[in-house]
């Protein structure tokens, strides 16, 4: 069974930015937008770019490199030049505590 890993309080992630984080060998990208947290892989599909390092604005995270824009609930891109979804990693908060499954 993949492991559930803690990264943290909700409070460590601040609103709107990208908090990288490596969990059993995946290097992964926590998000938070407003009560709702969300785990991506850090890196683009389309290129060797962080997302961690992105831009973040309504919803999305805009890769670094190229411009592409991920939505961050669901991974998949709304925009060019990648193609292909950013895997997703699940969070769950248990007594206060944040933990990605990886
Ligand atoms: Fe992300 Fe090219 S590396 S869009």
């Amino acid at each position: 069974m993949t492991p559930w890993h803690d990264v943290g309080e909700p409070g460590d992630f601040p609103d709107g930015a990208a908090w990288p984080v490596r969990l059993n060998g995946h290097e992964v990208a926590v998000f938070r937008l407003g009560d709702a947290l969300h785990a991506l892989a850090d890196r683009c599909t389309h290129g060797m770019a962080r997302l961690s390092e992105g831009y973040v604005e309504d919803g999305c995270v805009e890769c670094p490199l190229h411009q592409a824009l991920f939505d961050i609930a669901t991974g998949v891109p709304r925009c060019g030049p990648a193609t292909e979804a950013v895997r997703r990693f699940p969070v769950r908060v248990v007594a206060g505590r944040v933990e990605v499954q990886a």
